[in-house]
């Protein structure tokens, strides 16, 4: 099989290192791609967001499989035109994608399917903006509507502080979305979508938040593990039934049915599992360590959901043991990053590349400010998680820094899902 993985962050690394693993995998190619996918891929220029290029580039390369790995492309329809040329592609279409595109969009799918989330509003007048803070509280949660690369999100005590974010969305013309806040721990559920054909992956769980002990602003993910010692299969299996399953019906009723990865994210409350979001796609950092579990050859699986013949009986096989993926990020991030920055000990196993890019003269530099995940595996989570902070002591890039806390409080099991 030839494969195109469109993308460049540490997710499209992961699917491509996966991707590899498969027997059935004959060439691979990656687009754009960073300077840690072109060791392990054909590399090829591409505007992930423009369909025609894409199409254009999966016909040069007569690839069997288009695998889309960022939500932007998905929302704007690259999917669709891939498919419309007659070739299978992974990711939803634009009309499903809506389920991350549009917050409203999918606050109306999850009320129609009967599924448990925040209450919200849509704020989208500067002037309505006070009195709809004061109906919510004691914690604000601030979201753009639209896509934000999960920094649009503003959990707050503090109404001013909730004020200023909303206001600034407003005035950037983007809809604001206040929500409830959701307690408990929070569970990260990727699941292969074929219509209503449910197939779900390890649970995983990210740390949103900057600082250790998830102080300072969100992050696109700072660090994720999987799978979760906290969360029973049978907690799992409910979830999908009571949640995954629902929704996906729900978008099939609504001639928009879902194909590729839907990823529900919850929060698990004293009053239940709640609905946080739903993203189009495979989720990073909890794929750099899903995937590197992940034995069942994914080629196979992503190109049964792109044609239609996914099967909810097809056993999915996972090393034992447990990994753990922490991202080195830029100085400044999730502020305006510093970019260029010489990068050494990136070759490694387990050093998945994101903000890369190689410089003439062969040097890696930092172009972004997720900059790369190292991967741990271990036994156990805890073997999981110094295996991946050994990694990463040996990766070096100046200014630097990352969480030193990924997994921590689940390997000294202090995470327990309230009335469990
Ligand atoms: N881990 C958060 C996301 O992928 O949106």
């Amino acid at each position: 099989m030839r494969v195109l993985v469109i993308g460049s962050g540490a997710r499209e690394h992961a699917l491509l290192l996966a991707l590899r693993r498969d027997p059935e995998v004959g060439e691979l190619f990656s687009a754009p791609g960073n300077a840690g996918t072109a060791r392990i891929a054909e590399q090829h220029p591409v505007n992930v967001v423009d369909g025609a290029d894409v199409t254009a580039l999966a016909r040069k390369l007569d690839v069997d499989l288009v695998v889309i790995g960022p939500e932007v492309p998905l929302v704007l329809g690259v999917a669709d035109a891939v498919r419309a040329a007659g070739i299978a592609c992974f990711g939803p279409s634009a009309a499903a994608a809506r389920i991350e595109g549009s917050k409203a969009f999918a606050k109306e799918v999850m009320a129609a399917a009967g599924v448990r989330t925040a209450h919200s509003e849509i704020v989208d007048t500067p002037a309505l903006l006070d009195a709809a803070l004061d109906r919510f509280g004691p914690h604000w949660v601030v979201k753009d509507d639209g896509l934000a690369a999960g920094k649009g999100v503003v959990v707050t005590r503090d109404w001013d502080v909730a004020r200023v974010h909303a206001a600034s969305l407003l005035e950037d013309g983007h809809p604001v979305l206040l929500e409830s806040y959701l307690d408990g721990p929070e569970v990260s559920l990727f699941c292969l979508v074929d219509g209503t054909t449910v197939v779900p992956l390890l649970p995983a769980q990210d740390a949103k938040r900057v600082g250790d002990g998830d102080i300072g602003p969100n992050t696109g993910g700072m660090g994720a593990y999987a799978p979760l010692p906290w969360v029973p299969e049978a907690l799992v299996r409910q979830l999908v039934e009571e949640t995954v399953k629902p929704v996906a019906a729900e978008l099939v009723r609504r001639g928009c049915g879902f194909s590729g990865l839907l990823y529900a994210g919850f929060a698990l409350g004293a009053e239940g599992p709640a609905v946080v979001e739903f993203n189009c796609r495979f989720g990073d950092p909890e794929t750099q360590a899903v995937l590197a579990l992940l034995r069942t050859p994914l080629a196979g699986l992503l190109h049964a959901t792109a044609t239609g013949t996914l099967t909810e009986d097809c056993r999915l096989e996972w090393a034992g043991g447990a990994a753990v993926t922490v991202v080195l990020a830029a100085e400044n991030y999730p502020g305006k990053p510093r970019i260029g920055d010489v990068l050494t000990g990136t070759d490694a196993d387990g050093v998945l590349h994101a903000g890369t890019e190689l410089r003439a003269d062969g040097a890696v530099v930092s172009a972004g400010g997720r900059v790369l995940s190292v991967v741990g595996t271990g036994v156990d989570l805890a073997a999981a998680r110094e295996d991946a902070y050994r990694r990463l002591a040996q990766v070096h890039l100046p200014g630097g820094h990352h969480r030193s806390d990924i997994a921590a409080r689940a390997v000294a099991g202090e995470i327990t899902i309230p009335g469990a």
